[in-house]
């Protein structure tokens, strides 16, 4: 693995989440207080691109179904409302390894 440099920690803590470009992969991004979270950005249902940041909770949520994931481990928590019922144990996404570095948040990928 390596690390990638993203955006910077600046832009992403006044957006409070991004997603961004790593290699081949879509990386959601979250800052939320001191801390940083990376998932992958592509929603495991229906491949839209993440997504609302719920601060609280500490989820992303998918616009497309409103499916939601927990940014600590990449599950999801909230099924698509579109499908209620899904196996939502097979659909968790990705976690990253990420940092600030000089000014810049940094994904292992
Ligand atoms: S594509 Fe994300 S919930 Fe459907």
């Amino acid at each position: 693995m390596t690390w990638h440099k993203t955006i910077s920690a600046k832009a992403l803590r006044a957006a409070g989440a991004s997603s961004v470009r790593v290699g081949d992969d879509v990386v959601y991004i979250a800052a939320v207080g001191e801390k940083l979270y990376a998932i992958n950005g592509v929603c495991s249902h229906a491949k839209c691109i993440l997504g609302v940041l719920e601060v609280d909770k500490l989820r992303a949520k998918c616009q497309c179904h409103h499916a939601e994931f927990n940014l600590t481990d990449g599950k999801m928590v909230v099924p698509p409302y579109v499908s209620p019922d899904i196996l939502m144990d097979k659909l968790s996404l990705k976690v990253y390894p990420v940092r600030e570095e000089n000014g810049f948040i940094e994904v292992d990928a």
